[in-house]
């Protein structure tokens, strides 16, 4: 299983530390960890034991763009995957579809993984649109890539309404709206990306989420933050 711990905007740099020295012995051999700190704590999650991923990149090559980060600076700090797309960047920036496509092709440019977050928001769920909010988002986040680049993405399926809220959907709408996201890439390029799950992962929900046959991991916000919880889970 891939397992990826979004840190979100949290933590003082003593507690990023004392989380850094302790996760690593959590975790073991079967799961694939991917660590997405805060950006200023990035150096501080150097360990062995996991992947390091960044939560954010700059869709510009370097230079002058006063407080971004490049994909050759992520790189020179070991970062391996990187989340774009994700729902608040997209609501608190106004991150665009076209703009999470230039990030993923900076990205791919320096050998980062993207980890490209998708997913409908409530109203798009109960208006029936949630197939073609999907393959349009997907559509123009992935467009002008060779079918090798594409071959280079994860896929993270987070509805924006279970994100932080406690809803979490069926089984049953997780496996659909997975499948749905796979044979659509399948079909346009005959790749088969692995696809997250992510929203509102806990202790309880998680043995019924990895009930699902389609998912190939998660994307864990709050749970992550406490080391406790999440090493019941990754046990
Ligand atoms: P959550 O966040 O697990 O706190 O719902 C998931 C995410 O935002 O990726």
């Amino acid at each position: 299983m891939l397992i990826v711990l979004n840190h979100k905007m949290n933590f003082t740099q003593e507690e990023a530390m004392a989380y850094e020295k302790e996760i690593g012995s959590k975790i073991y051999q079967e799961d694939i960890v991917i660590i997405c700190p805060s950006n200023v704590y990035l150096p501080l999650f150097q360990g062995e034991n996991y992947y390091l991923g960044s939560q954010n990149v700059s869709r510009f090559d370097t230079g002058s763009h006063t407080g971004d980060i490049s994909s050759e600076q992520l790189k020179s700090l070991h970062v391996s995957y990187c989340l774009v797309g994700h729902s608040e960047r997209r609501k608190d920036y106004f991150e665009t579809a076209d703009i999470i496509n230039e990030k993923i092709k900076q990205l791919l440019k320096y050998n980062i993984k993207p980890i490209l977050c998708v997913g409908e928001t409530l109203e798009e769920r109960k208006a029936n649109q949630t197939k073609s909010v999907l393959e349009q988002d997907l559509a123009i986040c992935l467009k002008g890539l060779s079918r090798q680049e594409k071959g280079n993405i994860i896929i993270a399926y987070e509805p924006v309404w279970a994100i932080g809220t406690g809803d979490v959907p069926t089984n049953d709408i997780i496996e659909e709206t997975i499948g749905f996201i796979k044979k659509y890439l399948e079909n346009q390029d005959r790749i088969r990306l692995n696809v997250l799950y992510g929203g509102s992962i806990n202790e309880k929900n998680y043995h019924t989420l990895k009930q699902i046959s389609n998912v190939d991991g998660f994307l864990i916000g709050g749970m992550g933050l406490d080391i406790k919880r999440i090493e019941k889970l990754l046990k």
